[in-house]
């Protein structure tokens, strides 16, 4: 199985969950994003208003996956109000019909509680229905035994 993850980070911490997962996997790594600046207190405010704007144009930083390589896509995003975020949304609609692997996602957030209702806004935006998902809350929580389940249930 070649896997592929892909994610969008604004503090880092989706970056380092994926990291961590696809170093696990030997997947090949990508981040994607819209190139806005979302850092510090402005960055927060601005993300939570463009959580109800049209969804933004969106790129793969160094170039598109050659997708034909994949038989598996790890796409993992973090929630903003609710709902995965407007980054990961117009990533889903911009790029899952090119998949030829199974999807496969993951969101991150603050709160405790697993965020299923966020993970089906985010079917949604896919042309493809996800074969599982993940939701990892990151908040004073290292993740690192979820993400071994996960990665031990994938590789059943
Ligand atoms: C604009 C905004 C809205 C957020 N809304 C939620 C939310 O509704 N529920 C939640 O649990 N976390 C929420 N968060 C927290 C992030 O989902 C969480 O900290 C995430 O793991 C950050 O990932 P990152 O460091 O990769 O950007 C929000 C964060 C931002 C910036």
């Amino acid at each position: 199985m070649k896997t592929v993850c892909l994610y969008y980070s604004r503090t880092g911490k989706t970056r380092s969950i994926m990291e961590r997962m696809a170093n696990m996997l030997d997947a090949d790594l990508f981040e994607y994003t819209d190139g806005k600046d979302r850092s510090g207190a402005k960055g927060y405010v601005g993300s939570c208003i463009d959580s109800y704007r049209p969804l933004p144009q969106v790129e793969i930083l160094g170039g598109e996956p050659e997708w034909d390589k994949y038989d598996r896509v790890i796409v993992s995003m973090p929630v903003w109000a609710e709902a995965p975020c407007v980054v990961g949304k117009a990533f889903l609609k911009q790029y899952s019909g090119k998949f030829k692997g199974d999807l496969h996602l993951v969101v991150t957030h603050m709160s405790k509680a697993g965020y299923g209702k966020a993970i089906a806004k985010a079917y949604g935006y896919s042309s493809v229905k996800p074969k599982s998902y993940l939701s990892l809350q990151t908040k004073n929580h290292d993740c690192g035994a979820e993400i071994r389940h996960f990665v031990k249930e994938l590789e059943r």
